[in-house]
């Protein structure tokens, strides 16, 4: 007879088991100064590509857990991007339905991955009172909530279990991984859940932390004018219930240009292929560094690849007509 092998195999049981654990990594290609030690927490290696993975399965799990989400259960979510295609493969690892709403915003890229992984895509087309799409998604939510008595609205923007999936998550392993303080967090903000969840645990162990959010410029968030922004992920068009202003003590607006020019600067010093709101993080961190004390020990999230954006950030005819609208825009403000 053949003795059993010794050792313990490890295989998850799910695409799932994948997500977190991400690697951090010092930026010292990018910030020589040797007074400055910046430090990146790469979520972007996450098996559906960005940090959403971890709020799409917590919440999911927590909800197969207690019940409010059952076999059959039909999901619903207004997203256009990561957070869909991360619930997508949630629902297609428990056998869920899911349907995502989206906009003409929406990349084809991403219509056709919510597509191939089974969601249900419903496109509004309706421009809302504000000049975007976020109301007319937000309704026809309401509508197919109504319609139908399986449907859970998942609803990022205020569910606590997206900011506790990044505390108990990436601010868990961040606590972990970094045994000397860091001062700064740098983080890109929408829903505010992951910038929260990171700056509540790491705080717990570094009570000194001071937390910068990264928003887009036109983005509302911290009540800023709204406008134009092209880049998704980072930015919102109205104030998420989850937002706590108290805890973040600098906000920091990108705007389209600068984050493309952050995306290519990390790629070309660092070879690190990230998506848009990284470069906005890059950007922040390179414009606020003059001005903080040295020495300095920032960590920064990097949510996404880069993947899905090459015919944005990384398109030259793309940001040369965001260099147009920017001098356009500039152009008004001095005339
Ligand atoms: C690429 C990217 N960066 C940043 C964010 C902002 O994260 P949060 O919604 O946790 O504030 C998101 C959210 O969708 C994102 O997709």
């Amino acid at each position: 007879m053949t003795a059993a092998p010794s050792v313990t195999e490890s295989v998850g049981e799910s695409v799932f088991d994948c997500v977190g654990n991400t690697p951090v990594v010092a930026l010292r290609r990018l910030f020589p100064d040797p007074d400055v030690e910046v430090i990146a927490k790469l979520e972007l290696m996450n098996p559906g590509g960005s940090m959403k993975d971890r709020s799409a399965r917590y919440i999911v799990e927590s909800g197969l857990r207690d019940g409010s989400i059952r076999p059959g259960t039909r999901l619903i979510e207004s997203s256009s991007g990561n957070f869909g295609i991360a619930l997508a493969i949630a629902a297609r690892v428990h056998a869920l339905r899911f349907t995502c709403v989206v906009d003409p915003k929406t990349t084809t890229a991403n219509l056709a991955l919510l597509h191939r992984l089974g969601a249900e895509v419903e496109q509004v087309s309706e421009v809302d009172e504000a000049g975007g799409y976020l109301e007319t998604r937000i309704r026809r939510v309401r509508e197919l909530l109504a319609a139908d008595p399986d449907a859970v609205w998942i609803n990022q923007y205020a569910n606590d279990r997206n900011w506790q999936a990044y505390y108990h998550g990436t601010g868990a392993e961040l606590a972990a991984q970094l045994v000397r303080p860091p001062a700064y967090l740098f983080a890109a903000v929408s829903t505010t859940g992951s910038i929260l969840g990171c700056a509540r645990r790491l705080r717990e162990r570094f009570p000194a932390l001071r937390v910068v959010a990264v928003d887009a410029a036109g983005s509302v968030i911290f009540g800023g004018k709204p406008g134009r922004r092209d880049i998704p992920g980072i930015g919102s068009s109205r104030i998420p219930e989850l937002c706590r202003p108290s805890e973040i003590d600098k906000v920091v607006h990108v705007d389209d240009v600068d984050a493309a020019l952050g995306c290519r600067e990390l790629l070309a010093r660092e070879g690190i292929f990230a998506g848009g709101s990284t470069g906005s993080v890059v950007a922040a961190i390179a414009r606020t560094l003059p001005d903080l004390p040295k020495p300095c020990r920032i960590v920064a999230i990097f949510p996404d690849r880069g993947d899905r954006y090459l015919d944005l950030v990384y398109d030259d005819d793309w940001l040369a007509a965001a260099r147009a609208r920017r001098d356009d825009r500039q152009g008004e403000t001095v005339a």
